[in-house]
């Protein structure tokens, strides 16, 4: 079984259901299995994310997607807090040759989400992970935003305490690159 971790932190619940859209599309995928690791502010103590249970569950995946929203144009800051502890796996390049993507969620049409991926992507690289990006035309709903490095997500900052919703092309960009990723993983695997 190929397995698939998807890590991310999510303040109002966007990219948490992106995080699950890409799950679904992992899911559809023969013999691929996906898990949903989530990282939560209360976790960090002194600034470090404390959640060794995390890393050792991605340390077991052949594949890991990264997924934070976009805060002030780069990733949220629990979302570091995570990839700053998990610099211990860098020690020991627990994660090299392991498949890598990226997803990010923002209020703004840009927003500067570019930034939050590039930033994905170069810790992925600091890792020697394979990045994978997203395969798919933008036709004016899969892929809507333009984005190819990785998924991006967006819906309108909404204060009203009303549930968080995904644009439906969104969601099914997100399952889509689900997929593309655990058949990567499978290829690289086999390889
Ligand atoms: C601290 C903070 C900073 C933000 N910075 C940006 C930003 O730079 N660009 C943007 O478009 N939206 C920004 N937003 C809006 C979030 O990206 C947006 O609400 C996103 O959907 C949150 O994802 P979540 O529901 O998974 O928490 C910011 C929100 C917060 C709370």
């Amino acid at each position: 079984m190929t397995k698939v971790s998807i890590v991310y932190f999510s303040g109002t619940g966007h990219t948490h259901l992106m995080a699950e859209a890409v799950a679904a599309g992992v899911n559809r995928v023969e013999g691929a299995t996906a898990e949903l690791v989530r990282i939560t502010g209360d976790q960090i103590v002194e600034g470090r994310c404390q959640n060794q249970e995390a890393l050792d569950k991605l340390s077991a995946s052949d594949a890991i997607v990264f997924g934070s929203p976009t805060y002030m144009g780069g990733v949220a800051a629990q979302f570091k807090a995570f990839i700053d502890a998990a610099s211990s796996v860098w020690f020991v390049q627990g994660w090299k040759d392991k498949i890598a993507g990226g997803f990010t969620h923002s209020g703004s049409y840009s927003g500067d989400k570019q930034g939050t991926l590039l930033y994905l992507a170069t810790n992925a690289a600091q890792h020697s992970m394979i990045w994978i990006g997203n395969a798919e035309p933008n036709d004016g709903t899969v892929n809507r935003l333009g984005s190819y490095l990785g998924v991006m997500g967006q819906s309108a900052v909404d204060m009203s305490g009303a549930p968080a919703m995904l644009d439906t092309g969104d969601q099914k960009t997100s399952e889509l690159y689900g997929e593309r990723i655990a058949i990567a993983a499978q290829r690289w695997k086999k390889a």
